[in-house]
């Protein structure tokens, strides 16, 4: 795997570099999006500005802010990695929805799979035995390592994630929570306060018992270096660390949790931590190697569980694993999924191990919808595409691939600040110099955003300040549309720079 070496040096490279993409067409005039065969039919219904003005009518004003762009779609139609908006133009959808799409918008054996069980049966609850059940949790739980044998099957990753801090506290005995600064779990009362990123607060008390130790972040951490990361682009920081194995910066952070230890949980106990294997809203963030290995040693010698939010990271996405945490080389006491695991249907689940799972009968727990026979159908139908279609490993190289070819727009550009992630869940950090890391500003990025748009291209936005370009696309998208996506991206990028003022 390629490496992006230390600042040493990068003055010379990314002159060399500019002179070879200085060859490069940065002219949007030739551009074409790749085929594709899908035809999809006419858009008949009401204009754009009717759903502009009945969402601001009728829809909470908190979910305005959403609606992306400047000059915003209206999306009526998808296919696998292509979605249509109401004129008929169609996008390249490197985002999946909010990295949920993961075999493809309305992939055709998943639709048959939904289609053929509405004709059987929609809705039964456990109280019944009904056989999409038991198939589906036979084979989701193949995919599971250790003793990860029982599943709770609820319908959003927010439940999800309620569901193991409540299993937590039940094991453990204690009620103390930890989780990681900009980490996303979800909005429900309880996750707000385990959700460590501040434009998710209101001012009302939240997360009671859960502390929030320093986020692992070796690009904008106070440490990290250019070994610390599981990815084929590393931070441009120095690094003296030996190997990844001996890391300094993984040291440091380690330290942070056992001073959160010491100083907010009771004597030597704890309930439980939450991680994403890798953020997602918080921005594509990853670890340095040994971090969460470390963690879960000694949350567990705090007599607490671990839990590793999948939310994003599963279903093969990360490409060298079918789970996040696999990277990491631990296996959790609780994993929670959603979003892939449905491919955009609302369903979602809890794994954990019999013994935690055990804590749960003690009162009556229920869920209407956790688990119905379509839900059950579409989840089995998911898994078998992953399997059948190879796209944990298409993930791994295509990610590769975009990954490194995402590292040339950052040797050329002094406002791409970083490229990280792994398989198909991509971050490009934008500031407006590299040696300062301010983020680029949110009217900056929102133009450099808008332009892709226009040229067919929808990525996503995230991290504390907004500066994240997201690409966490369908799974099942190409070598060409990688191209396409970086040509598209490095006119959005010159574009950008001829309209800013020369210093
Ligand atoms: C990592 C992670 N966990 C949990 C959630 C919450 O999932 P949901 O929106 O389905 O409640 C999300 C949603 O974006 C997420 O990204």
């Amino acid at each position: 795997m390629p490496t992006f070496l230390g600042k040493i040096g990068l003055k010379s490279r990314v002159l060399r570099c500019q002179k070879h993409i200085s060859r490069l067409s940065t002219d949007s005039s030739s551009l074409e999006l790749p085929p594709c065969n899908f035809v999809p039919p006419k858009y008949t219904g009401a204009p754009i500005e009717e759903a502009v003005k009945t969402r601001k009518q009728h829809l909470f004003p908190s979910t305005h802010g959403f609606a992306y762009y400047k000059k915003p779609i209206m999306i009526h139609q998808g296919h696998m990695q292509w979605l249509w908006d109401s004129t008929g133009k169609r996008y390249l959808d490197l985002f999946g929805g909010i990295v949920t799409v993961s075999v493809g918008h309305s992939h055709p054996r998943v639709v048959e799979a939904a289609r053929q069980q509405m004709d059987k049966l929609w809705h039964t609850t456990v109280i019944y035995m009904y056989p999409t059940l038991h198939e589906y949790i036979e084979k989701l739980m193949k995919k599971m390592p250790g003793n990860l044998k029982v599943v709770y099957l609820v319908n959003s990753g927010s439940e999800a994630n309620d569901l193991a801090m409540l299993l937590a506290r039940l094991h453990s005995g204690c009620y103390d929570i930890i989780g990681l600064r900009s980490g996303y779990h979800g909005t429900s009362p309880n996750l707000m306060g385990l959700t460590a990123l501040s434009s998710w607060h209101y001012n009302i008390p939240t997360g009671f018992g859960i502390h929030q130790t320093m986020n692992p972040d070796p690009y904008r951490g106070i440490w990290g270096g250019n070994k610390c990361r599981d990815s084929p682009c590393q931070t441009d920081r120095g690094c003296d660390c030996a190997s990844a194995k001996s890391c300094a910066a993984s040291d440091r952070y380690i330290g942070e949790l056992e001073e959160v230890l010491r100083y907010s949980c009771p004597k030597g106990r704890v309930g439980g931590m939450f991680a994403e294997s890798i953020q997602g809203v918080g921005g594509t963030i990853q670890f340095p190697k040994t971090f969460m290995q470390r963690a879960f040693k000694i949350i567990r010698d705090h007599g607490g569980v671990c839990i590793s939010d999948e939310v994003q990271t599963g279903f093969g996405r990360t490409g060298e694993h079918f789970w996040g945490f696999e990277g990491h080389s631990v296996i959790p006491d609780i994993v929670t999924m959603a979003k892939g695991i449905g491919n955009g249907f609302p369903m979602a689940a809890v794994v954990t191990t019999p013994e935690i799972a055990q804590k749960l009968a003690a009162a009556t727990h229920f869920n209407t919808f956790g688990g119905n026979p379509l839900a059950c159908a579409i989840g089995s139908a998911v898994l078998d595409v992953v399997e059948e279609e190879g796209l944990q490993e298409h993930c791994a190289k295509l990610g590769t691939y975009f990954i490194t070819e995402l590292g040339k727009l950052r040797e050329q550009y002094e406002i791409v600040g970083d490229v990280r992630g792994k398989g198909l869940m991509i971050g490009l950090e934008m500031v407006t110099t590299k040696d300062s890391k301010t983020p680029l500003p949110a009217a900056s990025m929102a133009q450099i955003w808008e332009t892709t748009k226009d040229l067919g291209l929808l990525v996503g936005k995230g991290g504390y300040y907004g500066n994240v370009f997201r690409i966490k696309p369908p799974m099942c998208i190409t070598k060409d549309d990688v191209d396409y996506a970086i040509h598209v991206l490095r006119i959005a990028i010159e574009n950008f720079l001829k309209q800013q003022p020369k210093a």
